[in-house]
């Protein structure tokens, strides 16, 4: 399989350059520029490489940096911002500070005509981050695109495969950025374009079908995308030799754990076992207000249920889990190896015998796995789920959890959901939920006076949780939740909606 390394530096659009790369059907793979060799690189083979952008300057003490051999190595190399004056200082050329001539955002930008920009026209827009920028181009280079405040905008040296763009083709404001990372793949690698999720969905079920013969493996389902997709995969590699737990937590919402088993035990035909542990759960939460020993006991329970199921099955060899590739990515900038593990069954692997762990899903994207999921018909409602809490609604009642609570929050919160999916929003919120505040507040129902809870409603959009605006939906569709979340629901009696952001604040109340 043909392969493109995206050589990481530490900049923040290290992933989505994988994903563009991934898109064009080649596989491509982030490795930290500290954590691989010159000798790797030239035994993996790959067709080309690209450097990263990153947030230091090429002559800092300790600045990520690499073996110049590299640039004599045959394959074609694409340097991004950092990556790109850190391949002019390693071929030679001068980098210096643009001083005020920094550029942030959408700039104009003029190509001339190479093949790095073939179907892209003279001028178009890009988007610029520096501070730095390539003073004197390296011997051998030649200048072949420019902005107003930046001369050396893309730089390219043919004979050697050598290509640098001070602007990032990876984010969707450079206009026909898809297009030159197009160019360099295939008009420069020369790439046949072989990455399918189809073909890996194939290659891995035959891989564990081998491998995992005659072999017990237990997977912790949640009903969650990641977990949901590994499960299939694996159940059509070793069918009943797969035995999928599923915790019911009495956290869940309205309907997902009914969901869960239907999908898994009665449509696919999974060996699936559902444990009804809400009881447990709620006994062990009773009482408790703060978030973090909520968080804690419940993931705590989940394990020891999860083991107590697995000690009933009798010996097991391998544990699976959903773990995908952003899981796993080293980061290039400098700090050591992070790698989560499943927030659910962490600290499993340790306390339990297994061989070995299967992760049938490292190697892709959430959007891959997204994919995967639909060629194995997994049903929409759970290849689009929106992201929910391992500590499920545990962490969407504010203080104390009781039963009752549980099933207010949940027919609020199914409520909300329907209506969103009703409207049919040109794009809908990225998460959305209701939230049970500790707060009551009085009301008018009928003729009578009303106390009951106040429920907030949250819907936020965003790339990657790590900021999130809140959701400008549509008075009409508020208003119709709210009406029918106070009329539906005698225990309610005024419904908020929140407009905070992240930050300041969070995605979850708790
Ligand atoms: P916050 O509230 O941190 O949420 O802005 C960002 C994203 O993470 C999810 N989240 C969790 N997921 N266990 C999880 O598995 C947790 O304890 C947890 N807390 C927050 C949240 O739903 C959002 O998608």
């Amino acid at each position: 399989m043909e392969k493109i390394l995206v050589l990481d530096f530490g900049g923040q659009y290290n992933q989505l350059i994988a994903r563009r790369v991934r898109e064009q059907k080649i596989y491509a793979e982030i490795r930290a520029w500290n954590r691989i060799s010159l000798e790797e690189i030239q035994e993996a083979k790959y067709i080309g490489i690209i450097f990263t952008g990153g947030p230091n300057s090429v002559y800092e003490e300790g600045a990520p940096a690499f073996d110049p051999e590299i640039l004599n190595l045959g394959v074609p190399i694409l340097g991004i911002c950092y990556g790109d004056q850190l391949l002019s200082h390693l071929a030679g050329g001068l980098v210096s500070s643009a001083g005020d001539a920094g550029e942030y955002g959408s700039t104009a930008l003029y190509t001339s005509d190479h093949p790095l920009f073939a179907n892209v026209p003279e001028q178009s827009v890009c988007f610029m981050s520096h501070r730095d920028q390539v003073a004197r181009i390296p011997e051998g280079f030649q200048v072949i695109a420019h902005t107003d405040h930046c001369k050396t905008a893309a730089i390219a040296d043919d004979r050697r495969w050598l290509y640098g763009l001070q602007f990032h083709p990876e984010v969707s404001h450079t206009e026909y950025g898809r297009q030159m990372l197009k160019n360099f793949l295939y008009g420069i690698c020369g790439a046949a374009g072989d990455w399918q999720p189809e073909n890996y969905v194939q290659e891995m079920i035959e891989q564990y079908r081998k491998e995992l013969a005659g072999k017990k493996v237990l997977l912790a389902l949640s009903g969650g995308v990641d977990s949901s997709v590994a499960a299939l995969l694996l159940h059509q590699a070793i069918g009943e030799n797969l035995v999928a737990v599923f915790v019911d937590h009495g956290l869940l919402r309205k309907g997902e754990a009914d969901l869960v088993e239907r999908t898994f035990r009665d449509s696919f035909g999974l060996n699936l076992i559902r444990v009804n542990a809400a009881p447990r759960f709620h006994s062990r939460l009773a009482g408790i207000v703060d978030p973090e020993k909520k968080r804690k006991i419940i993931g705590e329970v989940f394990i020891r249920v999860f083991e107590e199921e697995a000690r009933k099955l009798g010996k097991i060899d391998y544990l699976a889990q959903g773990t995908i590739y952003p899981d796993i990515i080293e980061s290039g900038r400098g700090d050591s190896a992070v790698i989560k593990s499943h927030h659910n069954v962490g600290g499993l692997p340790e306390r339990m015998a297994f061989s070995g762990i299967v992760e049938p899903l490292r190697d892709l994207f959430k959007d891959e796995v997204r994919k995967v999921g639909e060629i194995l018909g997994l049903p929409k409602a759970l290849v689009y789920r929106q992201p929910f809490p391992g500590p499920g609604l545990g962490v969407r009642i504010i203080g104390k959890i009781t039963g009752n609570k549980v099933r207010i929050l949940q027919e609020a919160d199914a409520i909300f959901r329907e209506e969103i999916d009703k409207a049919q929003l040109p794009e809908n919120p990225n998460q959305y939920f209701a939230v049970l505040t500790n707060t009551k507040a009085v009301g008018v129902k009928g003729d009578a006076r009303s106390y009951g809870y106040t429920v907030a409603l949250r819907a936020v959009s965003t790339d990657d949780f790590m900021t999130a605006e809140w959701t400008r939906l549509p008075y009409e569709l508020l208003a119709r939740a709210s009406s029918r979340i106070t009329n539906e629901i005698p225990e309610i009696a005024r419904v908020v909606y929140d407009i905070s952001s992240k930050p300041p604040a969070t995605v979850e109340f708790e």
